[in-house]
């Protein structure tokens, strides 16, 4: 975050920090101008309030003036400790910046430094760009920041000052998220809008390989050659307070129980006429009707979601569609073509991995469709199209809402997709429109477990393991449950297709050992359903402990459950925006019940900007 105008940038910087700790909280730091050729640094590793202590202990009063930045950390290159926390500086103490990304020749740079005889304090990639604006400065801040920038290679957001120049804070992106807040007499720069949308809602985004000064009253954005850009206002429409915890405990159960809203709008607009419309994306329904294959990329919840999707739009639309990771997609030659579509999914729009797999489908000619929680952010602006999910802002890190809210919008893709193609009549496109437009409330329905599973998870919290076993889209639902549980409750989890559980997984089942179990609806496809009784008939006479997630009224699964838990009947490709819910909740009240931080578990970060 950076900060300069008629408050004390401190303050400000601060605030900011707070609302954007959930990128990373490896360290925290803070740097102030003070007008008069001043400038004063704190930093330390850990959370922010480890930094607060400090300037609690050090006294904040060499920190005062209307200029400042600030940075938390999630650690790429050096441990998370003090002195690889930023803001890093310059040998002479004049300069500081601040880095979000990974600088790919950082090797190659601080080897040219050393070899000039400059000794790095850290064992960061960022605190090379402090030396070199510091080695080529004569007296223009800017210019020097565009000179370095076209030296860096790899995705960098840097924020700099110079104590020579108090009056402004210059910055540079490329390929990592920055955006300015304008507002009276101040000016804001910062990864995302949370930071300053209790000051301002008018915001400016910036484009790739660009360089912004901001002065108090206003700013001015070129490119890395110092030409002029004109950079696109925009509006904030997110509330503050949709950015807090509003009475919860954690901001990840706030999030669990929006998701009735946050699939709604997702949802909202998209059926008029009798036709599912998704005016915000550019293809045509010629595009759609080329289209002989669809690949799902994205990274850990936004995969499982694409998981789901790969089971409703080959039935809807009987294309082949691959699910695949990001991270592996890009490296291993994937088949594409103009007429190969790419659906890449992603919350924050920022994932590395998802973002060059997108890069990689567009050299291939592929069209690529980005489904979206971020406005503006760099998937969608490198995509051919882009869908928005609705879901508002998620601050746990371990995604939720936005998780139902992309399996709802790979559906509508789905449906866009059978309609243009003709692979479904008008009527059953309705029909199963409908069908989702009614889970809002059978998700509100599902909420209703959320105190039966957290005195489960209570008993359960001791436990070493649990497994998690699902069919059909209740195979991606476990993985989900498993994943959540990994993440936040650091405890050994992992998910399975029930039937591959006797090649293997089923050695692992030992007296008392918590299996989750993701029951298909017995009305819905009714040979998945007897198969799953077996399964679990299988493990119980093996000592498992049986957690059956399955719907009401389903009295044959009653005597093979330790534990039942009941979500609304719904239809089977729905089923898994029901069945999520009790699993994140558990894995949200294990956190807690074992004393973690459930919104900020160890080790990750809400958006990875680094592959
Ligand atoms: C990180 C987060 C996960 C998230 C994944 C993909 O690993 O911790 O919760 O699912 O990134 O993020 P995206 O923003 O691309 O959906």
């Amino acid at each position: 975050m950076g900060y300069t105008g008629h408050r004390p940038a401190l303050d400000v910087v601060l605030d900011g920090l707070r609302r954007l700790e959930y990128r990373g909280y490896d360290s925290a730091g803070v740097a102030v101008l003070d007008g008069d050729g001043g400038l004063a640094v704190e930093r330390k590793a850990g959370r922010l309030a480890n930094l607060e202590a400090r300037l609690d202990e050090v006294g904040r009063d060499s920190l005062t003036g209307g200029t400042g930045m600030g940075h938390t950390r999630w650690a790429t290159h050096g441990a998370p400790v003090d002195r690889n926390s930023h803001p890093h500086r310059d040998t002479t103490g004049r300069i500081a910046v601040v880095h979000n990304g990974i600088i790919e020749n950082f090797a190659q740079l601080r080897a040219e430094l050393e070899a000039d005889g400059i000794e790095l304090a850290s064992d960061t990639d960022s605190e090379t760009a402090a030396h070199l604006v510091s080695r080529i400065y004569d007296g223009d801040l800017a210019a020097a920041v565009r000179t370095v920038s076209r030296r860096l290679e790899g995705a960098f957001t840097l924020v700099v000052t110079h104590a020579d120049e108090p009056d402004k804070v210059v910055a540079a992106r490329r390929s990592s998220p920055l955006v300015v807040g304008v507002g009276e007499g101040e000016t804001f720069l910062a990864s995302d809008v949370a930071a300053f949308i209790e000051h301002t809602r008018n915001a400016v985004e910036l484009g790739q390989d660009q360089v912004v000064v901001i002065t108090k009253d206003g700013y001015e954005v070129t490119d890395f050659h110092g030409e002029p850009v004109q950079a696109k206002p925009f509006e904030v429409n997110w509330d503050l307070s949709a950015a807090e915890k509003g009475g919860h405990d954690y901001f990840m159960l706030k999030e669990i129980e929006e998701q009735p809203e946050a699939l709604a709008n997702t949802l909202r607009g998209h059926f008029t006429d009798g036709r599912i419309v998704l005016d915000e994306q550019r293809l045509a329904d010629q595009d759609l009707r080329d289209v002989d294959k669809v690949f799902v990329v994205a990274c850990g919840t936004a995969y499982h979601s694409g998981l789901v999707a790969k089971y409703a739009i080959e039935h809807w639309t009987r294309l082949p569609v691959e699910c695949e990771l990001a991270s592996e997609f890009r490296y291993r030659d994937p088949v594409l073509d103009r007429d190969t579509l790419v659906v890449a999914i992603s919350q924050s729009g920022e994932t590395a991995d998802t973002l060059e797999a997108v890069r990689h489908a567009r050299e291939q000619k592929a069209r690529v469709l980005a489904i979206c929680n971020t406005n503006g952010a760099q998937i969608p602006r490198e995509s051919d199209a882009v869908l928005y999910t609705h879901a508002g802002p998620e601050i746990g890190v371990a995604a939720t809402k936005t998780f139902l809210a992309q399996i709802a919008t790979n559906y509508l893709v789905g449906l866009a997709l059978a309609q243009a193609r003709g692979t479904k009549y008008p009527d059953e496109v309705a029909r199963e429109f409908h069908e989702l437009e009614a889970m809002p409330a059978a998700v509100q329905q599902a909420l209703g477990t959320v105190g039966q599973v957290r005195e489960l998870a209570h008993e359960l919290s001791d436990s070493k393991a649990i497994l998690f076993l699902g069919r059909h889209v209740g195979f991606p639902v476990a993985l989900e449950g498993a994943l959540k549980l990994k993440e936040l409750a650091y405890m050994h989890a992992e998910g399975f297709a029930a039937g591959e559980l006797k090649h293997g997984p089923i050695a692992l089942i030992e007296d008392q050992l918590p299996v989750v179990v993701v029951m298909p609806s017995p009305k819905g496809r009714a040979v998945l359903h007897s198969k799953l009784l077996s399964n679990i008939s299988e493990i119980q006479a093996r000592g498992a402990r049986t957690i059956v997630i399955a719907e009401e009224g389903d009295d044959t699964v009653k005597p093979f459950a330790d534990h039942l838990i009941e979500v609304p009947a719904v239809p089977t490709l729905l089923q898994p925006l029901v069945s999520s819910v009790p699993l994140q909740v558990l894995a949200a009240e294990i956190a807690r019940s074992r004393g973690y931080d459930v919104d900020k578990p160890r080790n990750l970060a809400k958006s990875v900007t680094v592959e």
